[in-house]
């Protein structure tokens, strides 16, 4: 598998996720099998690229290779702009986000609203390969299956971002209009791979190796990418690969395992936020403790106990602790359901990307 002239450990992608995939969730995902991850959005405002979101978003100390560095904007020569700064800071792949419903970029919606206009997608995607091109950098598209319903124009917006020089695209099944409502569909991944010749990636609600083998075999997409099911669960990367491969199940990790790997996890994410008490390091880590524990047995009455711990070092004993017990009860980690992840993503949340 191939992005231009850079190639990929796999054919398992952790989808951007603005607020989860920082550098040590990334990480986190490649050790544990996905072969790519493309980081959360940079936003093409130059007056942010100061902040300290937006240079902890552009911090890939450390990662493993590819770098990749997905952009939002609604300016084109904005957006070239942003490709070029990404690139000065170590991206060595550019996916333009139309993907996901992006906030307000100079007060007209980015990401996936730019689907409902082709031209202003085109021009942002032609400056966006301008850009790159001089530094050899591919450049990647996320999008989903349409503006609406009635409106399902990703083949077209796919054939025109391949003619335009795009490297590679990703697909997830649903509509703009839908947000995360419904189940994805992936007869239009499926007609975005029969019309392009560069690689097609399917995304949406891939939650279990079975499904990962149904969507390829649905798509005869070139890879799959994995968003919601990987909070909390990481290691599903090497879970689907392990089953694509010889078609049996990988046994769950052992529970000290998981424990160990969410340690090393947390450490990672202090070392990027702080370890400052009440500080952003032990705030932001509270989810992704939320997402491990949340499935499993006593996993909502720890998550409420830990909401109101305010130090790293309390916290990481805390989760340390707790895990312990688990072990005590439970060799390997237990099977969490599915339809835990359905409610990861609310309106709530979804208007607050929005
Ligand atoms: C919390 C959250 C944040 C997201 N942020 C982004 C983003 O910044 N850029 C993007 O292209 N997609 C974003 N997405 C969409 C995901 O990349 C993916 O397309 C979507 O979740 C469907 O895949 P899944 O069913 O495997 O989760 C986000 C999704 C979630 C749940």
């Amino acid at each position: 598998m191939h992005i231009g002239h850079i190639r990929l450990a796999n054919r398992l992608f952790a989808a951007p996720m603005a607020g989860v995939t920082d550098r040590p969730f990334r990480q986190l995902c490649k050790r544990l099998g996905a072969g790519y991850a493309v980081s959360e959005m940079v936003t093409s405002r130059r007056d942010l690229w100061n902040s300290l979101k937006t240079s902890r978003r552009a911090n890939h100390d450390g990662e493993v290779e590819p770098i990749a560095v997905q952009i939002a904007g609604t300016d084109a020569p904005m957006m070239a702009q942003a490709a070029a700064y990404n690139i000065d800071r170590g991206a060595q792949i550019i996916d333009i986000n139309m993907g996901c419903p992006a906030k307000k970029v100079c007060n007209k919606w980015a990401g996936s609203a730019l689907m409902q206009d082709e031209p202003l997608a085109l021009a942002i995607v032609e400056a966006v390969v301008a850009a790159c091109a001089p530094h050899n950098v591919p450049v990647t598209l996320k999008m989903r299956t349409g503006w609406c319903d009635a409106e399902r124009n990703a083949v077209r917006i796919a054939r025109a971002a391949e003619s335009a020089g795009v490297a590679m695209v990703a697909v997830h099944g649903r509509t703009r209009e839908q947000g995360y409502k419904g189940a994805a569909e992936y007869d239009t991944v499926a007609a975005v791979k029969a019309a392009l010749r560069i690689p097609v990636v399917a995304n949406g609600d891939i939650d279990s190796p079975e499904k990962a083998r149904a969507v390829l075999a649905a798509t005869g997409a070139d890879a799959l990418m994995i968003g919601r099911a990987a909070q909390g669960r990481p290691w599903i990367f090497r879970e689907i690969a392990h089953f694509l491969a010889t078609g049996e199940h990988l046994p769950a990790p052992q529970v000290t395992q998981a424990k160990d790997w969410l340690v090393e996890h947390l450490h990672d994410h202090y070392g990027l936020y702080g370890w400052d008490d009440a500080g952003p390091g032990v705030r932001s880590a509270r989810k992704h403790i939320g997402w491990a524990v949340r499935a499993l047995p006593g996993g909502e009455a720890f998550r409420s106990r830990m909401n109101l711990i305010d130090s790293c070092e309390t916290q990481l004993r805390a989760l340390s602790d707790w895990f312990d017990e688990l072990a005590d009860t439970h060799f390997l980690m237990p099977a969490t359901s599915a339809a835990a992840n359905d409610s990861f993503i609310d309106d709530a949340l979804f208007e607050k990307l929005a």
